[in-house]
Order: structure tokens, then sequence, then C-alpha cells
């Protein structure tokens, strides 16, 4: 079996050497490399040695089990294309392997130009899926970490120090505004460290009572306080070996502040209403939308527990100073909202995408994310989002650019017209009253040359 400029590799299983010599000499004068073997034994063999694109096998003859050499094959390459060759009688079993994903199945006697057609038609199928994985996999590289997206310098930074920080355990404080993916990153440290397959425990440590603050984090024995009835394990021992991942850092008490650098410092901690230590061995990431060190300043913040979560820090940059990444972030917010919603909606306008640019976006990434969702879900029919589905607070609050529009020469007056119309309204942020009186025309003036100009 020759590979070279093959048009696919086979794999066919069959103990009749009259019919496998039959489909062997056809597939080879096709192009295709073919290895026979003519027992399930020799077959199992094979897919351990080497990737095939197809594999044809008998659903079930003398030493030859269909299914199960099926499930072996898909377990070694998931995308391969089995087709299975089904008497008559067992066609009912040959549908349900194709429930189990096999490709197709044929029966006997086999018409070798149909087999021919389904292969051709399974292996380019397999090549899409692979391209898409493909594709998949290099867009995760180059414009994401797990589920982070953006291209932006800021957030290619981003992704520089997780990939550099994740492999140690020292404590990372991640600083940054709402909603500018704190959560995501701490998380994406976790799943790149070599922690990842232990827990990842969260603890928000805003809006809690100090006492049950203290008990999230040390857990407690049965009567610690009222309403102690069992004993409880506390975020640190359920986080053992794992990774910790405390949010709202800044609201932490200074009594439990204290106990927290106390952990940091020895890895030890006691549960309310117990005597007994425990040591746990876990990595902290911790996160805060208020500035730390301003706090320490002012006193509200020990500066020595300061010290020891900042070992490392990642300041997440406000989505209004990576603008750039707002289109990628936009079409996939919309895609999710689409799937969600079960919309179908073609895409964003050049003028929506341009108003979502120029916002201001005081709650970053989770505020385009909310607002998007709000767009889809009130949408109609198919049409692309354009910018009368921006909400009413985005457009308002976008400032007037000042701008310069240039006309090229050799336009007739209506072109002008047309130019002046569109940017103006860009300007604008599509809000017409301040276009019509930019312009010093009439609402409703503005409202016809719109529609005459097909501007929207
Ligand atoms: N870079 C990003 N790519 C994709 N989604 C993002 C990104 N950043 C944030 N998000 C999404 O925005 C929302 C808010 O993100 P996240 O919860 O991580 O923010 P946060 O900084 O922890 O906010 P808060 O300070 O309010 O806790 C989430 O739905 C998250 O999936
Ligand atoms: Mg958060």
């Amino acid at each position: 079996m020759s590979e070279s400029n093959t048009a696919g590799t086979i794999l066919l299983v069959d103990p009749d050497p009259k019919v496998a010599q039959s489909i062997l000499s056809f597939l080879e004068s096709r192009h295709y490399s073919v290895l026979w073997v003519d027992d399930g034994e020799k077959a199992y063999n094979q897919l351990d040695e080497r990737p095939f694109d197809v594999l044809i096998t008998e659903l079930s003859a003398h030493r030859i089990d269909g299914m199960r050499l099926m499930a072996v094959a898909r377990d070694r390459n998931p995308e391969i294309c089995v087709i299975l060759i089904a008497e008559q009688p067992d066609v009912e079993r040959a549908v349900e392997a194709m429930r189990c994903g096999a490709y197709d199945f044929q029966t006997k006697p086999l018409n070798l130009g149909k087999l021919e057609a389904v292969i051709q038609r399974g292996i380019s199928q397999q090549r899409l899926v692979l391209e898409k994985h493909e594709l998949e996999r290099r867009l995760d590289e180059r414009y994401g970490l797990g589920s982070l997206i953006g291209k932006s310098r800021q957030m290619i930074k981003i992704y520089e120090s997780v990939r550099q920080i994740a492999p140690s355990r020292a404590t990372v404080l991640i600083q940054g505004e709402t909603g500018t993916g704190k959560d995501l990153v701490a998380q994406a440290i976790h799943n790149n460290s070599p922690r990842k397959m232990e827990p990842f425990v969260k603890l928000n440590c805003a809006n809690l009572p100090e006492a049950l603050v203290e008990s999230e984090l040390f857990g407690h024995v049965a009567g610690a306080f009222t309403g102690a009835i069992q004993s409880r394990k506390g975020r640190f021992e359920l986080a053992d070996k794992g990774t910790l991942f405390l949010d709202e850092i800044g609201e932490l008490s200074p009594g439990l502040q204290s106990k927290l650098l106390r952990v940091l410092e020895h890895q030890q901690f006691e549960r309310l209403g117990d005597s007994k230590t425990i040591t746990v061995d876990v990595r902290l990431i911790a996160a805060t939308n208020r500035p730390l060190e301003r706090m320490v300043q002012e006193g509200t913040f020990r500066s020595d527990l300061f010290y020891r979560l900042n070992v490392v820090t990642i300041d997440m940059p406000p989505l209004r100073h990576r603008k750039e990444d707002i289109p990628l972030l936009a079409q996939h917010f919309l895609k999710e909202a689409c799937a969600q919603n079960g919309k179908h909606i073609e895409g964003i306008t050049r003028g929506a995408m341009d108003l979502l640019i120029r916002y201001n976006w005081p709650g970053n990434v989770r505020e385009l994310k909310n607002i998007i969702e709000g767009m889809v879900v009130r949408a109609h029919g198919r049409q692309a989002l354009d910018a009368h589905d921006v909400p009413d607070h985005v457009r308002q609050s976008i400032q007037p650019e000042a701008g310069e529009i240039r006309i090229p020469t050799g336009v007739t007056m209506a072109e002008v017209e047309r130019i002046v119309i569109e940017e103006t309204m860009r300007i604008c942020g599509y809000n017409k009253e301040a276009c019509a009186k930019t312009l010093g025309i009439g609402l409703r003036t503005l409202y016809r040359k719109l529609k005459e100009y097909d501007i929207r």
C-alpha cells in the first residue's frame, strides 16, 4: 500500500478473499491506498499502528464484530469514516450502527461505484471537520485563551501573563473595573496550571456578614455557633491541591484580613470552634475592582496582606482602552445570543458597530454582552442589527465627534448631500434630532432625505 498522493487511506476488513480482492483492486485503481485484513484481531492491530481515513468492515462475519471494530477505530480517530457492509437481513442493525456513529452502510451484493461515492463524500466531510477544528484551534491560539476573547495588544499581554504565571503556585492579584473579565482570567490561570485536574473553588467576599465569610473560608465544627448543626469544610479545605479564588477581596474585614494573612504564610488554619490545625496546599488568586493600593494608603487594607497578595498582579484593561476588541466581542456575543434565543441574525451593520465602538462602556465586557443580548431579544426577523437597535441610553451618551467630512471631486450635488447627511448622522451617534439640528434642517426633511438616500 503506497501512501504518497493517495486519495485516502482505507482499512478493509473482510474474511472473503474474493470479495476483498474485487473491492481492493477497484479502489486502488481510483488511487486509494487500501490495506486488507481478514479478521478482527488483525484489524485492531492495524488501527493501533497507523491512522486511517476510512474503515470498511463487515458488520458481522466470522471473527469480525463490526460494531466493536467501529468503537475501537473511533477511539483512535474520532473523525474516521466507518462504512459497514451488511447482509440484507442485518439492515436493522446497520441502521443502529449509524446511530452509533457509522458514516454509512452498504448491502451485498456491493455496488462498487456507489461505495466509492460514499467514501469520497465521507473523506471530504471529514476534511471539513478537521479544518474546522484546526481553524478553531488556531483562532484560539491567536485571539484568545480559553473563553477569553480579544486580540488587542492589551489582551495579548494578559494571555502572555496568564501563560507565564499559570505553572507556578505564586499568589495572583487581579485588578480591574467591573466586567473586565477577572473571573475568566482566574479560571484561565487555573486551567493552564498543573492543578487543572484539582478543584477550582470560588468565594465572593462581598455582601456577606463577617462571621459567614469566616466559616465559608475555614469551615466549622458542630456547635461552633448557633445554627452550626453539622461540621462543615471551608473553601480552603475544599480547594486543597487546587486553586482558591477570592473575589472582591477589598471587602474583607480587618479581622479576616489578618486570618487570611496567617493562612498565606503558613498554609494552616483551624475550623471555627475547633483547635485542630489543618494544613492545606492551596494556590490563591484574589480579585478586586477597588484600588487596593489606595486602600492600603488610607489604612483600610493591611499592607502586609497586600504585599503577600500581589506577588504577581494582573491589571485588566477597561474595554474603552481596547476598542479594537469590540467588534470581535460583539460578533461573539451576537452568535451566542442568537443560539440561546433561537434567532438567525445576519450580523451587525457598520452604523451599529460604529456606535458600539464609540460608547464608553462603564460596565465593560459584561455590559457589552448584556446590550447585545437585549438587542437580539428585541430584534425581528433575520436582518442585521443596525443603529436603531442600539439602546437609547447608549446612543444618547455618545459625544458627537468633531469631524471632518471629505468630499471627493467630480461628484453630483445629490451625492454631496448624501455624504454630508450620512457622515453627520454618524458623528451625531445616529441621533436624528441632533443631526437635523446640526444640519439646520427640519426633522421631517431629514426623514425624507434619509429615505431618499437609503441611509440606515
Ligand atoms: N475577554 C473576554 N472575552 C469574552 N467574554 C468576556 C471577556 N471578558 C469578560 N467577559 C464576559 O463578561 C462577563 C463579565 O466577566 P467577569 O465576570 O469575568 O468580570 P469581572 O471582572 O469578574 O467583573 P466583576 O468585577 O463585576 O466581578 C462574563 O459574562 C464574561 O464571560
Ligand atoms: Mg468577578
